[in-house]
């Protein structure tokens, strides 16, 4: 008997697939980083504030940087000297940071205002024998966040605040029709595009028993990928600062291994297990 639905998966993947770019329209959004917003007020002052006010906020400020690393730099007991430290020299983010986030018993200072973190930073950078470039406002920015512009440019255009109700709805057609179309296209693959009832025997060949091995083979690869790619994001949002883990990669390696376990089960129906068919109804509205 001559099965009936050997078209229609065709036509509802065909379909699906017109609906999925559809969605990538409506979904299509640029991520890319706005710009700093930088007050030329703060920019021109930046520049001229660090002998003054650099200097009252390192001695001023309680509790007293001064108290710490010493009025001179030279470190007064609870904290390391800062004169002629070559850290704080190459790497601005480090002083920001430290004065933002504390570290170790050094304070944080949350109250200090943008202007006054940049004015100590350019102080204790230039101060007591240590020469570096005197910083703008654009490094306060660039200590907040870690997050390059190219981290952000690979990550997922579809930003979850953005999906509604419809793309919601649309997508869940999207992947049922999808779903049809591939188990219709699968039964006329295990089953044949002929209906014949009664027992199936197997009819395994040496290519069947290889490409049951590579499916196996595959799934077990991509299962272990999958798994050292979440360790390795969990290293990275437990680091200091975090990384955001590579979603794309993870999600890729998931559905790999999803695809080679699918594959393995097909290849095991149609070459490895008995199977019986029985009559269709050649009318039916559901094929399988
Ligand atoms: C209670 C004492 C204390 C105070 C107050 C303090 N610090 Fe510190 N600071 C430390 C200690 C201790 C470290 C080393 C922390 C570590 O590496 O674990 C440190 C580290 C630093 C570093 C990094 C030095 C390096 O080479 O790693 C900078 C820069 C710094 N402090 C600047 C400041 C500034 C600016 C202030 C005031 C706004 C301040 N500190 C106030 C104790 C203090």
């Amino acid at each position: 008997m001559e099965r009936n639905d050997a078209v229609m998966p065709m036509v509802s993947i065909v379909v699906a697939a017109i609906m999925w770019v559809l969605l990538l329209f409506i979904f299509a959004k640029d991520t890319h980083v706005p710009a700093v917003e930088i007050s030329p007020e703060l920019k021109a002052s930046a520049a001229k504030a660090w002998p003054t006010l650099g200097k009252q906020v390192y001695t001023q400020t309680e509790p007293s940087c001064a108290g710490c690393h010493g009025a001179n730099g030279e470190s007064a007991g609870g904290g390391p000297a800062l004169a002629g430290d070559e850290k704080i020299l190459v790497d601005p983010n480090l002083v920001i940071t430290n004065i933002r986030k504390g570290r170790g018993i050094m304070p944080a200072y949350p109250n200090l205002s943008d202007e006054e973190v940049l004015a100590v930073t350019n102080y204790i950078r230039n101060s007591w024998g240590n020469k570096a470039e005197v910083l703008g406002p654009e490094v306060l920015q660039a200590a907040v966040s870690n997050i390059t512009p190219e981290v952000l440019r690979v990550r997922s255009r579809f930003v979850p605040e953005d999906i509604g109700l419809p793309q919601i709805f649309l997508a869940t057609f999207v992947m049922l029709l999808l779903t049809y179309g591939i188990i219709g296209l699968y039964s006329v693959w295990a089953e044949g595009v002929e209906l014949k009832p009664g027992i199936h025997k197997v009819r395994s060949t040496p290519m069947a028993v290889f490409a049951m091995v590579i499916a196996l083979g595959s799934t077990v690869i991509f299962a272990l990928l999958f798994a050292m790619q979440i360790l390795r994001g969990l290293q990275g949002i437990a680091s200091d600062p975090p990384v955001p883990p590579t979603v794309t990669l993870e999600g890729f390696y998931s559905a790999m291994a999803f695809l080679s376990l699918a594959a393995v089960l097909g290849i095991y129906k149609k070459y490895f297990m008995d199977g019986e068919a029985l009559i269709e109804d050649a009318s039916g509205e559901f094929p399988w």
